[in-house]
């Protein structure tokens, strides 16, 4: 039965083990005020830029922004959902679960879900089984005929659509789905009665399959549920793949291909990801492990934030052609931008990863070199630039100067050595383009001191948003009283949202945890984390100041807007007007005399 457990004794359940204690567990951690630091275990790191808050129970990382409360720090450590790492967390504590609650929306919801996640398994099954019987002939040929074994088939789960037009959509409804249910899912398209006209003559409602005719590539999530197909056509037929659009239960953004294979990995190094489902399966049946693909997209922040969790690097090893180079580049900016570290695999002549392991073996896919971003990038600077002349050196040897910028001596070092050999440009010359002073290997190398944790880019886009979210965690210390503000102060629903739950006694770590998307979830991790100051007036002072710079550009932007197309207007509509500026204005004096 689907079920919640009862927000009160979440919150009991989150006090009871304590976030310090919980991480403790994983990671080393020191003490520096009110806050812990460690190496972060989401991201791989040197330095810690890692935090957890023992006031507010929430952990925050500044390199790769993972955050939230003890509870979702167990869902990602283990790999677990929500439910698992509640219970694994009671255990522990030998706290009692609760009374489940029930909730007539969120049942439906969830029924709904199960329904379709079961109508995907089953036709999961009877794709799988198809496959090996006689209308699933062509398809076993074209599989094998693409050189896989019985042994990777049944590893992937892979599968045939038959050519009839309704063979699993009338298996599944003998089954018991409705084809409400198999259209919601994707896997059956219905085309509604249409009534005659002076031409056609009328038509009845007619239900087809979605995949007809195709080698079925089944999309399952790390916890084992089937969310989607692809499916290969045996010739040049187009689409060559036919993949499940969107479902409640499929976001091609989120996940990504062979994703249940991965969590069973453990201690991976790294994981590879490829462009397509058949380099997937390829490069597995040649051993080669932790490979995925993403779904037919260019790779999101969430789908990176994914693979962070299987493993600490992401080998890029994308098709060989320009398109796969494009999308390298892409690639390594999402890693980049979340603070992945990441290598590329460059296969030559244009080979994608299932031609080059099948052309050159394993061996040969073993001995590629994984080369770094910066490499990568400077690989295609190069073809950009004529290294023949003196300005196409120049040119080249200063674009990869500001590539070069964010390293450190030592990551710079192989670089620079390459640079120089590439455009002749001596060492001095090179380091003082790239705005560093760079010992000479003879001297003996600098003993690099522990960096602060930099704080990363995750900084709120405009003032305003700056101002309400300094707003919400001051309001969060709760010795800011929060009726100096209202919930209009807060245009942005999520801040809203906060502002009102807190004015309502929520915890931090309960707010961070409600949050669905994981994006604000982190954010939220990170704005709730306790101000610096510890002193009571000067938080009010502050959140009097927010507030106050809101107020003031707010007027001031009613302000102009009326003042915008006020010429436009005439007579009673003018007067009104001028009326409301007039009023406004008084407004926004009163504002900035700070009353
Ligand atoms: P590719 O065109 O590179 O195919 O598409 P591939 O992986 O080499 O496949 P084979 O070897 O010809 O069978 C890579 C990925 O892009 C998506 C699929 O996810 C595919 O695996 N794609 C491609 C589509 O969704 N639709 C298409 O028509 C083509
Ligand atoms: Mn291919």
């Amino acid at each position: 039965m689907a079920t919640r457990f009862p927000a009160a004794w979440l919150d009991e359940l989150r006090n009871r083990c304590d976030i310090v204690q919980t991480v403790s567990g994983y990671v080393q951690l020191k003490r520096n005020g009110h806050r812990y630091w460690g190496l972060c275990p989401f991201h791989g790191e040197k330095t810690a830029s890692f935090s957890v808050d023992a006031e507010r129970q929430l952990y925050y990382c500044f390199g790769c922004k993972a955050g939230g409360s003890v509870i979702q720090f167990v869902m990602d450590i283990e790999r677990m959902e929500f439910q698992e790492a509640v219970k694994f967390l009671a255990d522990q504590h030998h706290i009692p679960l609760p009374q489940m609650e029930d909730d007539a929306e969120y049942q439906r919801r969830r029924s709904q879900r199960d329904r379709l996640l079961e109508a995907n398994k089953e036709a999961a099954r009877f794709f799988h089984q198809t496959l090996f019987s006689d209308a699933g002939r062509p398809m076993l040929d074209y599989l094998k005929k693409r050189g896989l074994t019985d042994n990777v088939i049944r590893k992937f789960g892979l599968g045939a659509a038959p050519s009839q037009w309704d063979a699993l959509t009338l298996y599944l409804q003998e089954k018991g789905f409705t084809l409400e249910e198999l259209r919601l899912a994707g896997l059956t398209v219905v085309k509604e009665a249409e009534p005659a006209t002076d031409t056609t003559p009328a038509k009845p409602r007619r239900a087809f399959d979605m995949f007809r005719n195709r080698a079925i590539f089944p999309i399952i999530d790390q916890h084992g549920n089937v969310l989607a197909f692809g499916g290969r056509a045996l010739g040049d037929q187009q689409p060559k793949y036919l993949n499940t659009s969107d479902t409640p239960v499929f976001n091609k953004r989120l996940g990504v291909y062979a994703a249940n294979l991965l969590r069973k990995e453990r201690h991976l190094e790294r994981v590879v990801l490829v462009e397509g489902y058949m380099d997937v399966v390829s490069l597995t049946q040649f051993g080669v492990n932790g490979v995925c693909a993403t779904l037919g997209t260019a790779l999101t922040a969430e789908q990176a934030r994914l693979l962070k969790k299987f493993a600490p690097r992401v080998h890029l090893a994308y098709d060989g052609d320009k398109a796969g180079q494009h999308a390298i580049l892409r690639g390594l900016d999402i890693l980049q931008a979340e603070g992945i570290p990441a290598r590329v695999l460059d296969f030559p002549d244009g080979l994608d990863p299932d031609e080059f392991i099948r052309q050159h073996g394993p061996e040969a896919f073993a001995r590629l070199p994984a080369i770094t971003p910066e490499s990568y990038r400077m690989r295609r600077l190069k073809e950009q630039h004529d290294l023949s002349t003196q300005e196409g050196r120049t040119e080249y040897a200063r674009a990869c100067a500001a590539l070069l910028r964010h390293l450190d001596p030592v990551e710079l070092e192989g670089h620079l050595q390459e640079l120089m050999v590439q455009t002749g440009f001596s060492r001095e010359v090179l380091s003082a383009q790239i705005g560093l002073n760079v010992p000479s290997p003879a001297n003996e190398a600098p003993t690099s001191p522990a960096k602060p944790p930099r704080p990363r880019p995750s900084a709120p886009a405009t003032e305003d948003q700056r101002a309400q979210e300094v707003l919400i965690s001051l309001f969060a210390t709760g010795r800011v009283p929060s009726d100096i503000a209202s919930p209009e102060d807060f245009d942005e629903g999520l801040m809203r949202n906060l502002y009102t739950a807190l004015m309502h006694g929520a915890s931090p770590a309960s707010l961070a945890e409600q949050q669905q998307a994981e994006a604000d979830r982190e954010r939220v991790s990170r704005i709730l984390l306790t101000p610096m100051s510890e002193d009571t007036d000067q938080l009010l002072a502050m959140a009097r100041d927010c507030l106050s710079r809101l107020r003031i550009r707010r007027c001031q932007e009613k302000i102009n807007n009326v003042m915008r197309d006020i010429n436009q207007r005439t007579g009673d509509e003018k007067q009104a007007a001028l009326n409301q500026v007039q009023q406004l204005t008084a407004e926004l004096k009163r504002l900035k005399a700070g009353k």
